[in-house]
């Protein structure tokens, strides 16, 4: 089972591959904020700082998205896109 942790806090969580990342957030009381659900908005902004092939690929919306906030390095999702592949470390 996929283990992600969130290095803000350094609370590591088992996670169903599949599991979107925002439930796992939402759930575990992670306080990433969330607007539109649908990577438009940016509001969910995080980093990943280990494991990125730990989440899904970006979608299209969050690639326009983060490219029009400069953050289109690799490092930076949006949680509200990101589903778990594997053991991963975010940050806000
Ligand atoms: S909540 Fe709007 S982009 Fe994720």
């Amino acid at each position: 089972m996929p283990k992600v942790t969130f290095q803000n806090t350094g609370q590591s969580v088992d996670a169903d591959e599949g599991a979107e990342l925002r439930d796992v957030t939402q759930k575990n009381g992670w306080p990433i904020p969330y607007g539109c659900e649908n990577g438009i908005c940016g509001t969910c902004l995080i980093k990943v700082s280990e494991n990125k092939e730990g989440l899904t690929e970006e979608t299209e919306h969050e690639a326009q998205t983060l490219k029009a906030m400069g953050k289109a390095d690799g490092e930076h999702r949006l949680a509200c896109q990101c589903k778990i592949k594997g053991d991963c470390t975010i940050e806000q």
